[in-house]
C-alpha cells in the first residue's frame, strides 16, 4: 500500500515522496508519460530492470559509474548528450535510479537540459531515501570542492522503497543509518529516535515506517526553508565535523564512509553543545544509542587537525561557522561560533 507525503513551497505543491512496498509499485506514478529516460547506478541495475519492465513509456536508459570522482561535469555531459541523442524532447522526463550520487547528477542534467525537463528518484541507498534524493539539492563536485556547481530544483516525486535495500551492503546501510539518527536528533515526534535505535540494533529489516518517517521529516524541513536560508541547516547537524574528518581520511588515505563521519561528527556536536551549556550529557547518551545502532563514534584524528578544513566549509561566512547543536533529542539550535573557540571548547 503505498504513503504519500506532499513537499509545499509556500503555499503550492511542488513535489511528495511516495512510499511502496514493492518496486513495481512507480508504474502508476509514470502512466501517461511517454518519454520516460532512466538514469541508472550500473550497481542496482536489477531495481532498473523492474521499473524498466513495468513503466510503458520508457524511452531510453543510461547506466553510470556513481562514484564521487565521476560526481562531475564531465557525467552531466554525458547524460545531456544521451538524452539529445535518444531524441528526448522538452516534455522529457528523467528518472534517476540509486544512491545521491546518481540523483544528483540525474537531476541537475534534467534541470538544464533543453533549459529543464522533469525528473524523479528511487533512492536506492538508505542514506538517499531519507535525505540525500528529498528536497532538490543537485549538483557535482568541481576542482576539489564537493557540491560546488548545482542547483535546487524539486523532483515531482521521490519514491521510497524499502525493497531496494535488499542488495545494499552492510558498510552502506548503516551509513545512512547515521543520517537516519541525524533526522530524528532534530525531529522526534511519536518517538521514532529509540524505535530507530531498536531497529537498527535488531538488523535494520522491515523499516519502510520508520525510512518514511525519516522522509516525512526532511519534506516538512525543504517544505519550510526550500533554499536553505535558515531551518534547513539543521540538516547538517554534524557535517561541519564531518566534512572535516572525511577531508583529513582523504588526506591520509584512510577509508572512513560519509555516515561514518555523521555519525562521529554528531558526537562531537554534542560534546561542543555539552561543553557550551546547551545541552547536559548528551555526548554519553548519544555515544551509547549509537554504539548500540551499530555506527561507530570516536573521531580518530585530533579535533586541531579538523580545524583548517572547518575553516574552509563552503557555509562559513564572516569568518564564522554555522554550527547545529543538540539540545536534547528531538531539537536542535543553530549558532555561528569560530573554529578556533570550537577547537578549544572541545579540547576541554
Ligand atoms: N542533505 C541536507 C539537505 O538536503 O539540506
Amino acid at each position: 500500500m503505498s504513503k504519500e507525503i506532499a513537499i509545499t513551497i509556500n503555499g503550492i505543491a511542488a513535489g511528495r515522496v511516495v512510499g511502496g512496498s514493492r518496486i513495481t509499485e512507480i508504474a502508476p506514478l509514470l502512466a501517461g508519460e511517454p518519454e520516460v529516460f532512466v538514469v541508472y547506478d550500473e550497481h542496482v541495475s536489477w531495481v532498473a530492470g523492474e521499473v524498466m519492465a513495468a513503466v510503458p513509456g520508457v524511452r531510453g536508459s543510461i547506466a553510470i559509474e556513481a562514484t564521487e570522482e565521476g560526481k562531475s561535469m564531465e557525467t552531466v555531459l554525458l547524460i545531456a548528450r544521451s538524452l539529445l541523442e535518444a531524441g528526448a524532447s522538452r516534455k522529457a522526463f528523467v528518472l534517476a535510479i540509486g544512491g545521491g550520487i546518481t540523483t544528483d547528477l540525474a537531476g541537475f542534467a534534467a534541470s538544464i537540459y533543453k533549459r529543464g525537463v522533469r525528473y524523479a528518484n528511487v533512492p536506492t541507498t538508505l542514506l538517499a531515501q531519507v535525505d540525500a534524493a528529498i528536497g532538490g539539492k543537485t549538483g557535482v563536485n568541481f576542482d576539489d570542492y564537493k557540491n560546488m556547481l548545482g542547483v535546487i530544483v524539486q523532483p515531482v516525486f521521490t519514491f521510497v522503497c524499502a525493497e531496494v535495500l535488499r542488495t545494499l551492503p552492510r558498510r552502506d546501510f548503516l551509513s545512512g543509518a547515521a543520517e537516519m539518527l541525524k533526522t530524528f536528533v532534530i525531529e522526534n515526534e511519536d518517538g521514532h529516535y529509540a524505535r530507530a535505535v531498536e531497529w537498527l540494533s535488531s538488523g535494520g529489516l522491515d523499516g519502510q515506517d520508520l525510512i518514511l518517517a525519516a522522509a516525512a521529516v526532511k519534506a516538512g524541513v525543504v517544505s519550510r526553508d526550500p533554499y536553505e536560508a535558515g531551518e534547513r541547516r539543521k540538516l547538517n547537524l554534524g557535517h561541519t565535523f564531518a566534512h572535516a574528518i572525511e577531508h583529513e581520511a582523504r588526506l591520509r588515505g584512510d577509508d572512513i564512509t560519509h555516515g561514518e563521519a555523521v555519525a562521529m561528527g554528531m558526537i562531537l556536536a554534542a560534546r561542543l553543545s555539552d561543553a557550551l551549556g546547551v545541552s547536559t550529557g548528551l555526548e554519553a547518551s548519544l555515544t551509547q544509542d549509537f554504539t548500540t545502532a551499530g555506527l561507530p563514534t570516536q573521531c580518530p584524528y585530533p579535533v586541531e587537525t579538523l580545524a583548517e578544513a572547518m575553516d574552509k566549509d563552503k557555509k562559513a561566512e564572516g569568518g564564522l561557522v554555522h554550527f547545529v547543536l543538540p539540545e536534547r533529542i528531538g531539537s536542535v539550535i543553530i549558532r555561528d561560533l569560530a573554529v578556533r573557540d570550537v577547537v578549544n571548547y572541545l579540547k576541554i
